[in-house]
């Protein structure tokens, strides 16, 4: 018997014919074998396998994001953070996979360079993807429609169609608004207020923090107060991507985070911040990458090159908002003592 007749044979269950001989390279059709074209082409398609592997996780997520309630004692939650887990490590290994890329210098790409026009990785429908599901949306990308511009309609289409279901961004604040904490007025029965209550303040406790925050300020930080004000308090601030709800939940998680209930929650809301730091160390490194191997040239894509490039890592944050949150933290002794009631709930056996 052939090993070939055995079940599933290696190369055929990954299709290696297909991988393996879809590394063409324009300077050999060009008749001027340029080496470090290979390089260039495994190192996108190995990034685009990546990003295939992403989107993946990220469906997974939003499918399960979208139920209309994830139960506390399901599994699902617990899925959910550890798919985005996998998709951080994904996302270490592609910024250092820039290193790989560096190898090539500005000369070896020159080689080929042009014969590339206007291909560029701008096109990537699959990373547009990935930022347009985690939450980047067109009006929050730096030059309008030019993130679509140069992609073939039915591309575009892709991207506009993802744009149009709601992202981890948004169910996440779907996620934080549903959070019991401050609905249940019974819940709150025993609190202990420690101020006279403030104006316009929502509740008890966010009267109170909202005057522990007032005295945690330096002299130079009461600027901090009127953010406060329009973040927690004023509830007809329309501005943001979170809801008022949302980010005094969000607030609440980080604040009370060392409560049992709280820890997958707040070690979700850090992974939604590692996300952020990673894309923008992504950018970043791709940036550095550029300026090194093509100076102040425009990009093969047709933009201004490093200058777009800058202008995306600036604007291109997905989850500022929740990072914008530890302005907003005092010291942990500090902290209003949590109703018996509260403790409870939130995991505590509280005598
Ligand atoms: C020799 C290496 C590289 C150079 C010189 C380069 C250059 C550029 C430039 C100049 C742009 C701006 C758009 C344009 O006008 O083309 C760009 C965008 C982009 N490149 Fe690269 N790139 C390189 C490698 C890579 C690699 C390995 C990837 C991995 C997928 C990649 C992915 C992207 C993406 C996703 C964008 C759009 C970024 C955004 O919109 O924020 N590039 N690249």
């Amino acid at each position: 018997m052939h090993i070939s007749d055995q079940g599933i044979y290696y190369g055929d269950y990954l299709q290696l014919d297909k991988i393996l001989s879809a590394q063409d390279l324009e300077s050999e059709k060009a008749g001027r074998p340029a080496h470090d074209e290979m390089l260039f082409i495994v190192t996108h398609q190995a990034y685009e396998l990546w990003f295939r592997q992403i989107i993946h996780e990220i469906e997974s997520i939003l499918s399960l994001f979208e139920q209309p309630v994830i139960p506390d004692n399901s599994p699902d939650f617990y899925t959910i953070f550890h798919r985005l887990s996998r998709v951080k490590t994904i996302l270490q290994l592609l910024v250092k996979q820039i290193d790989v890329m560096e190898t090539m210098t500005p000369l070896d790409f020159l080689d080929f360079r042009n014969l590339l026009r206007p291909a560029s990785g701008f096109q990537s429908v699959q990373f547009k993807i990935v930022e347009a599901a985690l939450g980047l949306k067109q009006p929050d990308r730096h030059g309008e429609l030019y993130y679509i511009s140069q992609l073939r309609p039915q591309d575009a289409a892709v991207i506009q169609r993802i744009e149009g279901r709601r992202s981890l961004l948004e169910l996440t604040n779907e996620w934080l608004e549903r959070m019991p904490f401050f609905r249940e007025e019974a819940f709150w029965g025993q609190y202990a207020p420690i101020f006279p209550p403030a104006d316009g303040a929502p509740h008890p406790f966010w009267s109170d923090y909202y005057q522990l925050y007032e005295q945690s300020l330096q002299a130079n930080e009461r600027g901090n107060l009127r953010q406060f004000e329009r973040f927690f308090l004023a509830d007809d601030d329309k501005q943001g991507k979170l809801s008022f709800e949302a980010r005094r939940n969000a607030l609440f998680i980080m604040l009370y985070r060392d409560f049992p209930l709280l820890h997958l929650p707040f070690q979700y809301l850090s992974l939604l911040l590692d996300m952020d730091e990673l894309m923008s160390t992504w950018r970043f490194r791709h940036i550095n990458m550029v300026n090194r191997i093509i100076g102040l040239r425009t990009g093969t894509g047709g933009s201004t090159g490093k200058d777009y490039l800058k202008a995306a890592l600036d604007r291109h944050y997905i989850f500022n908002e929740i990072a914008g949150l530890t302005t907003f933290l005092i010291e942990r002794s500090n902290l209003p003592v949590l109703p018996v009631d509260v403790q409870r709930r939130l995991g505590f056996a509280a005598g």
